[in-house]
């Protein structure tokens, strides 16, 4: 056998492998370019040794075998598919051949020639599906199949939101067979991997697969919960023609309530369409579904029948490709990089390798889960994905190459800028009462401003606008300081001197001396800036300025207990447990002693915010402990009957009995029997109570209580607390709040959005509070 004959052989058996793969299976595991190269090689054989071609090759067939899961549905007029174009040249190319076929006159290099008419539409990344309409109403939804042969996926398509089940107005031909694309946009894809990977699930590559494999579902409730849209570009048989020209077709679908591109554009000759090329091309990232290229066709009808077919293609129409968002390379290494936080992150070390044009040599892989779900090795044949602007991804290991030597990726046990130890983070998780935890995926140095790459990032975002804002400091200067010795946390910033920074690169007098001054105007920073520029992990902007507004003292968020934290809006178990780690941390609380010493004034601070003030209650504290089996009625309960924490704690069973059935009374004497839980309890209460809170005795006797007797009414939505625990407050004070407002209401507390009950109040003439004031109200010292 000839060399040739081997190769191509070869190349037949691995394409038909990779057809099956792709149309059967849903799971590529190579990307189309590479797919493309090795069709491309084949045809190229082929063509040199004509002799060789037989009826089976790849290169005689379009798609592949139809699943047997599904019923075979047989294409009236065949599903074909469309021959590539790569560059100008082959452009120009096809249009010549156009307009030969046409018998147009040709151009010379100075055009001149006859212009065609071109649609230009973008060529979505999903898969082609038909639409039988009979009478206007949707009977039938296949997949192309081996373009003769499909699967009917009636039931799937039906799922598919903007796929129209009755044909709008009237007029349609009784027998309509509309073409187009399944696809999902990259939001959805992204909303669908994330639901896939918390419900451990598996992901998809891209959204072409995710497409493919929820659309080709035999479960259509599945498909129905898939993120997919149809775009229409075609038809297929018709019983009656409608217009003359393909756009005309398709203007004419879209009255009848056919999705069809935004983007749809008519080309008067070549230089039209690459035009349209390049602006698309331009626009590519931002588009909100992905697209491989743009499709040209020619316009008239009349033409496309004159044109008529070649083997697979027709010669009426053709795919001018992008350069392709997913190529092959080999994973050389895996290094590990430090953040900020010190986490530990694995980034890939690739062979280089141009994708979409840009040439990539390094691919974040996130974290060590990430490196399993992958079932990643060193020396792996990998898929790496660019889309859009977005760092470059492994989206797959391409198992069938992998080598004899590859290696498994281990995290390091130290760090390799440090040399701290490196551990697992924890999750924190409470349900039934007890706090369970669990392994998270991110691995972290322990080094913390010790290590260096922790160090410099973590004064880089000290310094930075929207935390410190000192200007004039750079990463290449914070690098230098550190570097030289001349910083090793924060707080050495504010002992700089002239003398010290006038000898470093790139400074000279004048950048020196407004670097110091800057340093100096950062001294008096507002609480919730400087909270942010500390970098506790997970603490935002937006969760500095809670803690800055709620406990108002820096002093407050350093002792805070993580369950005290727990009540402040929005900050969860997991973030307290940081925050609080953070500050008992010895070295932080020597950089922040030191950060005071150095002349820092914080801003802002002062009396406990009312909102916090106001928002909490015996009941509601109970209630958090998170006693099994007792929610928020039954912690009411408990306080009501007893007044205190301490009087829950020392209660005997009878009384308990009478506040609570017997599981839920047994359950607290159970939790409260364990003497650690009995005093975590104690210590928030006390925290809670040194913060300012100040719940009266929540018992039951209402009589001198300050509002015994009052009738209250809350309407509108309230922001800074919500309703049930404004009502709580309320009713430990004495107050019975009400639905309705009558002359025998004492105030209405009218929140944004109040309504009839607001008017009702004014007309007559009652005392009404909006929140601030309510908030303000039920923080005066007695109430
Ligand atoms: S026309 C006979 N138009 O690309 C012409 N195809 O390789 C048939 N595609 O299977 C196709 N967008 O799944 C056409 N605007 C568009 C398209 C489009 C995406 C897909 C389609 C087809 C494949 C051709």
């Amino acid at each position: 056998m000839t060399a040739a004959n081997t190769r191509i052989l070869e190349l037949r058996a691995e394409l038909d492998q990779h057809n099956y793969r792709y149309h059967v299976l849903d799971e590529p595991s190579i990307p189309d370019a590479e797919y493309d190269r090795l069709f491309r090689e084949l045809k190229a054989l082929e063509a040199e040794h004509p002799e060789l071609v037989t009826a089976d090759s790849p290169t005689q067939r379009v798609g592949s075998t139809a699943l047997s899961a599904f019923t075979q549905v047989r294409h009236e007029v065949p599903m074909l598919s469309l021959g590539n174009a790569f560059d100008d040249t082959d452009m120009r190319e096809f249009d010549r051949r156009v307009s030969e076929g046409l018998d147009l006159p040709a151009g010379d290099l100075f055009g001149g020639g006859a212009e065609v008419e071109y649609s230009c539409e973008p060529k979505l990344d999903g898969l082609a599906v038909s639409l039988l309409y009979q009478d206007g109403y949707l009977v039938r939804g296949a997949t192309r199949g081996d373009g003769t042969t499909g699967e009917d996926i009636s039931v799937n398509v039906r799922t598919v939101r903007n796929i129209p089940l009755k044909l709008h107005g009237s007029g349609w031909p009784a027998v309509l067979e509309v073409r187009g694309e399944v696809f999902m946009s990259k939001a959805g894809f992204d909303r669908l991997n994330e639901a896939q990977l918390a419900a451990g699930g598996k992901t998809f590559a891209n959204p072409r697969n995710a497409a493919a494999g929820s659309l080709r579902q035999l479960d259509s409730k599945i498909t129905a919960s898939r993120p997919l849209e149809f775009c229409c570009y075609g038809l297929g048989q018709v019983s009656e023609e409608f217009s003359d020209t393909h756009i005309g077709n398709l203007k004419q679908l879209q009255q009848w309530g056919m999705p069809i591109s935004h983007e749809l554009k008519l080309a008067r000759g070549i230089a039209d369409c690459l035009d349209y090329y390049r602006d698309i091309g331009e626009r590519r990232a931002s588009l909100p579904y992905e697209i491989d290229g743009v499709v040209f066709k020619v316009n008239s009808l009349a033409s496309q029948r004159e044109l008529g077919f070649r083997a697979r293609e027709p010669r009426w129409a053709i795919a001018h490709k992008f350069p392709a968002m997913e190529e092959l390379t080999e994973l050389l290494d895996v290094e590990f990089q430090v953040g900020r936080t010190g986490a530990v992150t694995p980034v890939a070390r690739l062979k280089p390798v141009k994708v979409a044009g840009v040439t990539v040599s390094n691919a974040t892989l996130h974290n060590m889960d990430e490196v399993a779900r992958l079932g990643l090795m060193i020396g792996d044949t990998v898929i790496i994905r660019r889309a859009g602007d977005v760092i470059p991804q492994v989206v797959q290991v391409v198992l069938e190459r992998r080598p004899g030597d590859a290696r498994p990726v281990h995290i390091p046990e130290r760090c390799p800028v440090c040399g701290s130890h490196v551990e697992r983070t924890q999750l924190v998780k409470r349900s039934k009462g007890r706090e369970t935890i669990s392994e998270g995926a991110v691995y972290r140095c322990v080094g913390r401003l010790a290590c260096g790459a922790q160090l410099k990032q973590a004064i880089i975002h000290f310094v930075s606008r929207r935390a410190m804002d000192i200007e004039g400091l750079g990463e290449k200067s914070v690098e230098q300081l550190v570097d030289e010795g001349l910083v090793s946390s924060p707080a050495d910033l504010y002992t700089l001197t002239f003398e010290q920074i006038v000898d470093l690169e790139g400074f000279a007098e004048l950048s020196s001396k407004n670097l110091l001054q800057a340093i100096a105007d950062s001294k008096r920073p507002a609480l919730a800036r400087f909270i942010y520029a500390l970098g506790i992990p997970d603490v935002g902007e937006e969760t500095a300025k809670v803690l800055a507004r709620s406990l108002a003292s820096l002093e407050r968020v350093q002792r805070a207990l993580p369950q005290v934290l727990t009540y402040l809006p929005d900050i969860g178990l997991e973030v307290a447990y940081e925050i609080h780690s953070f500050f008992s941390d010895a070295h932080n609380q020597q950089v922040i002693g030191q950060l005071l010493e150095r002349g820092l004034e914080l801003q802002d601070q002062g009396e406990l915010g009312a909102e916090f003030a106001a928002s909490t209650t015996l009941g509601g504290l109970i209630d958090k402990l998170h006693i099994p089996s007792v929610g928020p009625g039954g912690a009411q309960k408990l306080a009501e009957k007893f007044g205190s924490l301490q009087g829950v704690i020392e209660a005997d069973w009878l009384d308990m009995r009478q506040a609570l059935p017997e599981k839920q009374a047994k359950s607290v004497r159970e939790f409260f029997d364990s003497p650690d839980n009995a005093r975590a309890a104690l210590a928030i209460e006390a925290q809670l109570r040194d913060f300012g809170m100040h719940w009266q005795s929540e018992k039951k006797t209402v009589e001198g209580l300050p509002l015994a007797g009052q009738t209250w009414v809350l309407t509108g939505s309230l922001e800074l607390m919500s309703r049930d625990v404004a009502k709580a407050r309320l009713e430990s004070l004495g107050a019975k709040v009400s639905g309705s407002v009558s002359g025998k209401t004492h105030c209405v507390v009218a929140g944004p959005g109040a309504g009839s009950k607001l008017v009702k109040a004014n007309e007559l003439g009652l005392k009404v509070l909006d929140e601030e004031a309510f908030v303000a109200f039920l923080s005066q010292p007695g109430i």
